[in-house]
């Protein structure tokens, strides 16, 4: 590359796809703060602030809730490579295989690849029976749909900040339970150059990952700050501002703003003539799967949105890939007035692309959806921060 290289400039966009979303800017503003070292006591009360942070975001008790550094993938693996022993000696696998009886049920609670949701009341319960462990990936659900981790009896959970929690990608929120603890710590081996004098290695499989190792990242936020790696530390002040302004709003006001925005976007689209993508019974409420329709090119139409009316929707991978879009309603994105100009905008794209929806009737049905909602709170310009 030659020439110069201009400063960072990026283009206005309201981002509705199934995430990353418009960051809200007071979380911008946590990012900018001043770093700290990891170990200076301030920096440590931050850490044990995001510990109680997310311990109400999750609803639960469990001690060991912490934030994994990465993308929110970095939380699956570090509860997934720390709980599933790799090695297995092949009269073991043939004994799992006979018996159909897995050790962890892993499950998506909002995929948004399919925009469809997992109800999850009741897996817990089984699980328990068959003496299972429950993970969930909560990626696109914290704080966009109901997870009372303890009530549910839900033993490790992971999600991440880009979606309901209107952060950037960069930070894993995780939280687990005694039954995990129980199953790593039976794993833990510290690296030999930190290994404090009355060191006892656990006796199970080695945990194979170091960086997402589970023990060791629970003696590094616990109280021996055992030292691991090197906190992300304007990740933690955004992870911090996330859990802030979701539990500033109230936790149900959130969950029900997420709803009401699905269900006007879903009277919109529909109202213009558009077809929902797949069993709306399990639909989750803050990605909205749309069948692209015929004869119209969904690309060009997702062009046209972000070059005309800098809004950015999703497309799909897969077996979905051109056959639908999905639309993101979550976090700070999440609003009245978001939805309305997305509506608009889309029934103007799609006139452009050939296919006619009836005028102003997409923007008219959420309206109306709108106006109905018992309580629309008005929380997302809130000013009052309770902690
Ligand atoms: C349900 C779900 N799980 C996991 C991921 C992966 O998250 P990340 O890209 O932050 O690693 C995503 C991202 O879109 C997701 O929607």
């Amino acid at each position: 590359m030659t020439g110069k290289i201009g400063e960072l400039n990026p283009p206005p966009r309201l981002l509705m796809g199934p995430g990353p979303i418009t960051c809200d800017p007071r979380v911008l503003r946590a990012l900018s703060m001043p770093l700290l070292g990891q170990f200076d006591p301030a920096f440590t009360a931050y850490m044990n602030e995001v510990m109680a942070l997310y311990r109400r975001l999750y609803q639960t008790e469990n001690h060991w809730t912490f934030l994994v550094d990465g993308t929110a993938r970095a939380g699956i693996e570090a509860i997934l490579v720390s709980l599933i022993a790799t090695v297995f000696a092949p009269e073991r696998i043939e004994a799992a295989i006979r018996q159909h009886r897995p050790r962890v049920l892993v499950i998506c609670q909002g995929d948004t690849s399919t925009t469809m949701a997992q109800p999850l009341d009741e897996i817990g319960a089984i699980c328990r029976r068959h003496d299972v462990i429950l993970y969930v990936d909560a990626t696109a659900t914290l704080g966009g749909m109901a997870l009372p981790v303890d009530r549910w009896q839900i033993d490790a959970v992971s999600a991440g900040l880009q979606k309901c929690l209107s952060g950037p990608p960069g930070s894993s929120p995780i939280t687990f339970n005694q039954r995990v603890v129980d199953i790593v710590a039976a794993r833990k081996h510290v690296e030999a150059g930190i290994r404090p004098a009355d060191y006892v290695a656990g006796n199970g499989v080695p945990i194979q990952s170091n960086y997402f190792d589970l023990a060791m990242l629970m003696d590094y936020w616990g109280e021996s700050r055992l030292n691991h790696h090197t906190e992300a530390a304007s990740m933690l002040y955004a992870a911090h501002e996330c859990a802030r302004i979701v539990l500033a709003e109230g936790l149900e006001n959130c969950l029900a703003r997420h709803r009401t925005a699905s269900a006007a976007l879903t009277a919109g689209l529909t109202a213009m003539g558009l077809e929902l993508f797949g069993d709306q019974a399990h639909k989750m409420p803050n990605v909205t799967g749309v069948i692209i329709p015929g004869g119209v090119d969904g690309e060009t139409v997702r062009r046209l949105m972000l070059e005309d009316f800098g809004i950015e929707i999703g497309s799909s991978f897969g077996p979905l890939k051109g056959r639908i879009w999905r639309i993101g309603t979550m976090g700070y994105v999440c609003r009245k007035e978001n939805l309305l100009h997305c509506l608009g905008a889309l029934e103007a794209t799609l006139r452009q692309c050939g296919f006619r929806a009836p005028p102003g009737a997409g923007v008219d049905a959420a309206l109306a959806v709108y106006r109905a909602a018992v309580s629309v709170p008005a929380c997302l310009n809130c000013r009052v921060m309770w902690l």
